[in-house]
């Protein structure tokens, strides 16, 4: 299968055109959409028709898919796929994640090993809003003003999935719980600000305002300003990237690249997405 790698706008993402994953791809095919994604750190496929099998074996190419720690809200028969939907099971409880990702973050950075990339699946979407957007964290790095960039060399931050978790339960209200076993798999984890992808040898910024809560061996008021400082200065417009889904995109992200937010919608509509999420290596600290 020939493809091209077409540039959306001014910016990082890119479109690959001419491919079909309903199809296998041979090895210098998938090397080819491997080199493509992974350089332009967010890619998408329009109007691919996806089974949840598919999309499971496309991404398990990349690496071992992760189970979400809130099994809840797993694709029955798949637990590989996390349901990011407003869809409800006939007893009113909710199928999965309404309100997923609606701060900047990169996907599981509260684990020892984060997400290498994510892929999302547009089942059904509204006709406006619920838009995703993302921050090039390579660029943020590239263009940190001198002093901030100082103060982060070889320096580490701690991240946590529960302390966000109990700040969307304040605001939003709604969600579940976490339980007890649930809460055993997520330890607060600390990782290098600066990383390096294994894969192209960039650098990135490597916080995000979802998990990241401190700067290791540093007084709180001191952290707190550093991370504002990053995530003001990373999530500025030149760096931006809004996607606006159509039916059946398969959007991929590299999480050790950029970091994304969601964007809300009118919830009288459904927004119902597939996400697979390919587990990661330990964050290597850049040089
Ligand atoms: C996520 O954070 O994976 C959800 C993104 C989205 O729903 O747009």
């Amino acid at each position: 299968m020939a493809f091209q790698v077409n540039r959306l706008g001014e910016c990082f993402a890119a479109e690959i055109v001419g491919i079909d994953l309903a199809q296998p791809l041979s090895d210098g095919e998938f090397a080819a959409v491997r080199d493509a994604w992974f350089e332009a750190g967010v890619v998408v496929f329009r109007d691919q028709r996806l089974s949840p099998a598919r999309q499971v074996g496309f991404s398990r190419r990349f690496g071992e898919p992760i189970v979400h720690v809130m099994s809840q809200f797993l694709l029955p028969g798949h637990p590989e796929i996390l349901l990011i939907s407003n869809r409800k099971h006939p007893d009113g409880t909710p199928m999965g994640f309404e309100d997923a990702g609606r701060y900047w973050h990169s996907d599981v950075s509260y684990d020892e090993r984060p997400a290498l990339g994510s892929h999302l699946y547009a089942v059904e979407i509204p006709p406006e809003g619920g838009d995703t957007l993302f921050a090039d964290m390579r660029h943020a790095l590239r263009t940190l003003p001198d002093d901030l960039r100082r103060r982060i060399d070889g320096r580490r931050a701690r991240h946590s999935y529960t302390r966000n978790w109990r700040r969307n339960e304040t605001v939003e209200g709604g969600r579940p719980a976490v339980s007890a076993q649930q809460r055993d798999r997520l330890r607060d984890i600390s990782h290098p600000m600066v990383r390096r992808n294994e894969d192209t040898g960039e650098e990135a910024l490597f916080v995000n305002p979802g998990f990241t809560f401190a700067v290791e061996d540093m007084d709180d008021d001191g952290s707190d300003a550093l991370l504002s400082a990053l995530f003001e200065h990373s999530t500025r417009e030149p760096f931006l990237y809004t996607h606006a889904w159509r039916p059946r995109d398969l959007l991929c992200w590299d999480n050790r690249t950029v970091m994304h937010r969601a964007t809300i919608y009118d919830t009288a509509h459904t927004r119902h997405m597939h996400r697979t999420t390919i587990a990661g290596g330990r964050p290597v600290q850049a040089a």
